[in-house]
């Protein structure tokens, strides 16, 4: 039964945390270290991000509305700070090596965010609880048609001290994500900026 909101073009959407660029430069740096393994797709630098909520496929109509309640989170820059590289599945074969992400800002804002989309009926929240996370690399799948990850050799490392020391994330940031062969391309559609310490 074909309905007429299956004829609105649908978007891939979800909302981030943006690093500020002296980190992701510097996650960069690691990964050409330590993100070096056959296996291992390393997350180009200008997708590296913090992920509060993932939309999914959502009418193209339903941007303006997200960007709305971006707009009217009231939060301050959240203060973070990022860990050694942890795979996901914790157990079996990794499918990622992400970094993660202690920040109770971040966490909180996360919080507001997911509710306001709720009750906006814009998202429909995870079962599983939030771990905010940096995937700095994806693992590549067997091949052949198979989704099953290939076996990681060589683990990725520790982060440098200077990725260990606290920072702050000062854009929440909407974005659509277009899936491409030669990789995700992430486009900018509405951006909030979070004010700092001692801003006004
Ligand atoms: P990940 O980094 O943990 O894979 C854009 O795709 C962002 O949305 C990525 O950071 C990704 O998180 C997250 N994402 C993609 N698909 C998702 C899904 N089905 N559920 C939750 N988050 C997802």
């Amino acid at each position: 039964m074909a309905e007429s909101t299956e004829k609105t073009p649908r978007v891939r959407l979800f909302v981030a945390l943006e690093l500020p660029d002296a980190v992701r430069t510097g996650i960069k740096i690691w990964g050409a270290r330590e993100l070096r393994d056959p296996a291992l797709r390393p997350v180009p630098a200008e997708n590296l991000h913090i992920t509060l909520a993932f939309l999914g496929r959502r009418p193209a109509e339903q941007i303006e509305r997200v960007a709305a309640v971006l707009a009217s989170c009231v939060s301050s820059a959240p203060r973070i700070e990022l860990r050694d590289p942890a795979p996901r599945p914790e157990r079996g074969r990794a499918r990622l090596f992400a970094l993660p992400v202690i920040s109770a800002m971040a966490t909180e804002l996360q919080s507001e965010l997911s509710e306001k989309l709720i009750s906006e009926r814009l998202y429909e929240p995870e079962k599983r609880p939030f771990w905010p996370h940096v995937t700095a690399a994806r693992v590549r799948s067997d091949g052949r048609g198979s989704r099953r990850p290939r076996v990681v050799t060589k683990s990725p490392g520790e982060l440098p001290a200077a990725l260990r020391q606290p920072c702050f994330c000062r854009r929440l940031t909407l974005y659509r994500s277009e899936l491409q062969p030669s990789g995700a391309r992430y486009v900018p559609l509405a951006q909030v900026k979070l004010l700092g310490p001692g801003q006004q």
